[in-house]
């Protein structure tokens, strides 16, 4: 098929008008042939139903202080033995916080700097001190930050980490599309695209071959970005996910209230799968059990372990993509750039928090919030630099 017929076949022939040079048709043509028309097709709130949804049972905090110091020594033996690997996914674009920059050179100090990536990485400096052995650190970049991400650990010596043990990898993209589902372009000859979200992290790793120089690497921490009281390769969480026999496992804060605003981690059709709050009906979301605990009590902070070889046996299987509305600037008719005001497209993602339920099995660990979990995805008000900044203070942290 020529570019021609291909923009026919799929109902995008208001390209041709934008396209007016063979190099700009040429440039088109060949980002066409990687787009995934099938991904195109979906609409918001056609994701798939969901099944029979149950609660799942954690490890509680007590549990695992009776059981420390043995998941540690487990844990800490994987980290010694290279059988861990810390995947920072920093390829999102923190629409909220207001940032042109990478998230993670966000400077949270205030009487000194301290940037994101700095303090995700002192956690990691914690737990190599900890365990005696250096873990593998996978960054998941954008082709929109790559660049500067990079510049940025060069510029600041990795943080005082051994360079030889951090690896970079960027993550594809994903064509926006109107509400219409016309493709939209940012440049003559140039498809507007956004990062295809989170959930493609393992493809993109093996795609970069990123992993190649750590082939011990048995499990994988993957984390976000913006939490930035998260423990990284935590031993004793390693140590209990091992010592559990699971493929998985997630890092729960217990839910502050029946309403709050986070994934849940629960069981659907006997499967551990992670459900958006506004997914649980508001009698599931205040069903108490007999202690009178939340029975949909465990809430996730991107903070997951994987199996390796769990990873490679399910990297064939496709993950369900989510469609979210977006503000996308396009080339307008008369061949202008425009930056709307409103949300006048879709992206298109896929989640992390789906390979749970590909995963088959998981551990809820659970953490305490005070002490885990400070997100910054806003300037100020809940999960802010404001909020994120007295939880730091209150661990200890001088800003
Ligand atoms: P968020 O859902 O908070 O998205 O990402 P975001 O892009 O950082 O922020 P907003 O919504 O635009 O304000 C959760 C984590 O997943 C990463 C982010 O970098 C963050 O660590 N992420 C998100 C990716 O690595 N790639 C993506 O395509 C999306």
């Amino acid at each position: 098929m020529d570019f021609k017929e291909v923009l026919e076949v799929h109902g995008q022939t208001q390209l041709l008008a934008l396209c007016k040079t063979d190099a700009e048709r040429e440039m088109l043509a060949r980002q066409l042939q990687t787009v995934d028309w099938s991904t195109l097709a979906f609409r918001p709130n056609e994701d798939p139903a969901k099944g029979h949804i149950a609660p799942i049972t954690g490890l509680r905090l007590h549990e695992i202080e009776e059981n420390k110091s043995r998941y540690r020594q487990i844990g800490i033996k994987a980290v010694k033995e290279g059988k861990v690997a810390a995947v920072l996914l920093a390829g999102g674009q923190g629409t909220r916080l207001g940032m042109d920059a990478p998230k993670g050179t966000y400077d949270i100090g205030i009487t000194r700097p301290v940037y994101i990536f700095e303090q995700l990485m002192d956690h990691l400096k914690e737990t190599v001190a900890c365990c005696g052995g250096y873990v593998p650190l996978f960054i998941m970049t954008s082709e929109k930050n790559d660049a500067q991400t990079r510049a940025f650990f060069a510029e600041h010596d990795y943080f005082g980490y051994p360079e030889q043990f951090v690896r970079f990898f960027v993550q594809e993209m994903a064509p926006c599309v109107d509400f219409e589902g016309r493709l939209l372009l940012e440049a003559p000859g140039r498809l507007a695209l956004s990062p295809n979200g989170n959930g493609g992290w393992y493809a993109s790793l093996k795609r970069a071959g990123a992993d190649a120089d750590f082939p011990d690497v048995e499990w994988y921490n993957v984390f976000g970005v913006d939490n930035v009281l998260q423990r990284i390769a935590d031993p004793v969480f390693v140590g209990a996910t091992i010592a559990s026999g699971c493929m998985s496992g997630a890092k729960v804060v217990c839910k502050s209230r029946p309403e709050e605003k986070v994934g849940v981690l629960c069981l659907e059709d006997g499967k551990p799968s992670v459900i958006e709050y506004y997914e649980l009906t508001e009698e599931m979301a205040n069903l108490r059990d007999e202690k009178g605990d939340l029975c949909y009590l465990y809430g996730v902070i991107l903070n997951y372990l994987f199996n390796a070889q769990m990873l490679r046996e399910i990297a064939s299987t496709r993950i369900p993509v989510h469609v979210v509305k977006k503000k996308i600037p396009y080339l307008g008719a008369d061949g202008t750039l425009i930056k709307p005001e409103k949300e006048n497209g879709y992206k298109f993602e896929s989640l992390i928090l789906d390979m749970v339920k590909l995963a088959g099995s998981c551990l809820p660990f659970e953490v305490v919030r005070e002490k885990e979990f400070a997100p910054i995805k806003n300037l100020t008000g809940v999960d802010s630099v404001e909020s994120a900044r007295l939880l730091l203070k209150s661990n200890g942290v001088q800003l």
